[in-house]
């Protein structure tokens, strides 16, 4: 393993709680500064209005997409724009029925209840979201055996805004239950250049043209990566440079950081090399990259795997993964000359 790995910037530790906070105080708080998704957003926008006028809630989300897109940040700006209470929790966080039935007792009308990881909700717990849902109320067992009794208990109309990184792992019944399902697609470069612009005037950073459009065509497609970089070159910038974000500090400071040319960092070159490398360029299976990479699958599919494929270095095929002509290229390496591998005799996975 490279030691670049040490430092990610694709961090997958959600306990990151001082890198948080700062995320916090740079994310937009109303819908008119939200960048980019527009596909999503506009829709919302009239959503929002019409339950607004209506005097109703809004009607249960389901956001799906790779992480660090903004999803949770939207779910903020909707509260807001609404001008309703926001609650924030995870599926993994909620362990019994019961914690679950605290929180949405807890609500008031209207209010948005934000669950994070939605398909990591253990089954008795989505069980109670059903009726929730639906008719908001739920019925909760109090007590065991023949002297249990049930009791139903009403909750205010809600909203439900559900997060995931894969919508497939979700049970049709969950599924069926929202009814406004927006996808979040990877942001533009120039989308990113222009978050990172407004990032920089927050921290009240000095920062040149050629530097932004850098960062932002490094940053993966996400912003979470675009504002950690930024702050990665802010400190470069301070200890080593005139305190101003220019090419030269952003360059050294990438490279410092393992984070190359089309913005792969360490483990996503250890990823293609190891298919190129043991595997003749794939198929191989994904349980197989995971152990000899030592990280865990699903971390693998839902934050590495996305960008490797939308920047065309890697195929998701029924029969396992490829590593694309291109991935050979930009590891140095000379791609087979005629190779089934590379002519996609393969059928693209779901
Ligand atoms: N910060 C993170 N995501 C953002 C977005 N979509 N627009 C503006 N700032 C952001």
């Amino acid at each position: 393993m490279t030691d670049e790995r040490d430092e990610r910037i694709v961090s997958t530790d959600r306990l990151d709680v001082m890198e948080d906070r700062e995320d916090a105080n740079l994310r937009p708080r109303r819908i008119s500064e939200y960048i980019g998704q527009k596909n999503v957003t506009d829709n919302l926008q009239v959503y929002i209005e019409a339950a607004s006028l209506r005097g109703d809630a809004l009607d249960h989300v389901l956001f799906y997409g790779p992480p660090g897109l903004g999803k949770t940040t939207l779910a903020g700006i909707i509260a807001a724009e609404l001008g309703v209470d926001l609650r924030i929790t995870s599926g993994p966080a909620i362990e019994r029925a019961g914690d679950l039935a605290a929180i949405l007792t807890n609500l008031n009308e209207k209010d948005v209840l934000f669950i994070d990881e939605i398909h990591r909700l253990n089954r008795s717990a989505e069980e109670i979201l059903y009726s929730a849902m639906e008719d908001y109320e739920i019925d909760m067992v109090i007590g065991k055996g023949p002297s249990a009794k049930s009791y139903r208990i009403d909750l205010a109309k809600f909203t439900l805004i559900g997060a995931t990184t894969r919508a497939g792992s979700l049970s049709a019944p969950l599924r069926d239950r929202f009814g406004i399902i927006s996808k979040f697609e990877m942001y533009t470069p120039g989308e990113l250049a222009e978050i990172i612009r407004r990032s920089a005037r927050l921290l009240n950073i000095a920062i040149d043209a050629e530097s932004l459009t850098e960062l932002a065509r490094r940053s993966r497609g996400t912003p979470r990566v675009a504002n950690r970089l930024l702050k990665r070159v802010r400190d470069f910038a301070q200890v080593k440079g005139t305190g101003v974000i220019d090419r030269e500090i952003t360059d050294e400071t990438l490279r410092s950081l393992g984070i190359d040319e089309m913005g792969l960092e360490g483990l996503d070159r250890d990823i293609l090399r190891l298919i190129i490398d043991k595997f003749s360029g794939g198929p191989v299976g994904i349980d197989t990259i995971a152990a000899a990479i030592g990280e865990e699958r699903v971390t693998i599919e839902d934050v590495y795997e996305p960008y490797l494929m939308q920047a065309g270095f890697l195929h998701r095929t029924k029969q396992g993964r490829i590593a694309s002509r291109d991935a050979w290229l930009h590891l140095g390496l000379t791609p087979p000359e005629t190779d089934a591998q590379l002519s996609f005799a393969y059928d693209e996975a779901e």
